[in-house]
């Protein structure tokens, strides 16, 4: 393999590592910290306080925690949330999210 080929490749695997966040709540942490914290850049609320809109199967904390969990192409995952902070969390977003 060409030296510049194994660059590419070193560099492309940098870039997909990027996309897993080490944020780690402290202890004291809130559902609303948190959300300020790790989410609020991607996902500000919008002029009447919400976060989301969600279709009705996915207003629930299982959702959004799986989707905190796992991240996406476009998303980040949060491993370093713990599960007690993670429904927390979860439960603030859905509190502050619309439902169609
Ligand atoms: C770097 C930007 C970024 C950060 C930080 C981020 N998200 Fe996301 N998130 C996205 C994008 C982009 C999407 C939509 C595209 C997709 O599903 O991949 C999304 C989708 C979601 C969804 C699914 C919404 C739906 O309607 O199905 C939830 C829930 C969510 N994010 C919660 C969170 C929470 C909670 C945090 C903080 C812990 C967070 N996100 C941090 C970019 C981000």
């Amino acid at each position: 393999m060409k030296t510049q080929q194994l660059l590419i490749i070193i560099s492309t695997l940098f870039i997909l590592n990027g996309c897993s966040k080490d944020y780690s709540p402290s202890k004291k942490a809130t559902g609303e910290s948190m959300y300020q914290t790790a989410c609020v850049q991607c996902h500000k609320k919008d002029e009447k306080g919400m976060i989301f809109t969600f279709d009705s199967e996915k207003a629930n904390v299982g959702y959004i925690s799986e989707r905190v969990k796992t991240g996406s192409l476009m998303m980040p995952k949060f491993p370093n949330i713990n599960d007690e902070q993670l429904s927390q969390l979860s439960d603030y977003v859905l509190k502050n999210s619309a439902v169609k």
